[in-house]
């Protein structure tokens, strides 16, 4: 016998009786697989307080750090995505004192927009 359907239907009875709560915490866990897989943790982590290699300053921003700054900056999710896209400026760093990387590069090639658009808006979220 072919237990496929039961297990869909025990699935979707599992989906439906989940709290909100549970379906964000799946949520969260998609979001940290996406930034996983495309590379983000390499240089960042969620935490505020995070070390990178050696104890200096995590190479990127912690994402915690980064929710707080654009905190009420109706125009971050774009600037934001912009900048996951196609990289920062070494000239013109925004977080000097927060990271020892010198500039973050254009993550264009491990990611698409709307993913990156998806991670900004989650890092955005956070608290
Ligand atoms: C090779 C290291 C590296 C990788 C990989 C990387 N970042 Fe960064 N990221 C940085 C650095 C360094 C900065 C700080 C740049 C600065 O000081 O202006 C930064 C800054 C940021 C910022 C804040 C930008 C700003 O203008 O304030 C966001 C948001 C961000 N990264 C998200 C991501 C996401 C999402 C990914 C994965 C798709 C990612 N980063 C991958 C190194 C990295």
């Amino acid at each position: 016998m072919n237990s496929a359907p039961i297990r869909t239907t025990l699935l979707m009875t599992s989906l439906l009786l989940a709290s909100p709560m549970a379906l964000a915490d799946a949520r969260d866990d998609a979001m940290r697989h996406l930034a996983s897989k495309s590379g983000c943790f390499i240089c960042h982590g969620i935490e505020l307080n995070a070390s990178g290699p050696d104890g200096l300053k995590p190479v990127g921003p912690p994402w915690k750090a980064v929710a707080a700054r654009y905190k009420g900056d109706k125009n971050a999710v774009k600037t934001l995505t912009a900048a996951v896209m196609g990289g920062t400026s070494p000239y013109s760093r925004h977080w000097k004192d927060e990271s020892s990387g010198v500039a973050m590069p254009p993550n264009g090639v491990a990611i698409k927009e709307d993913d990156a658009k998806k991670l900004v808006e989650w890092i955005l979220k956070m608290k």
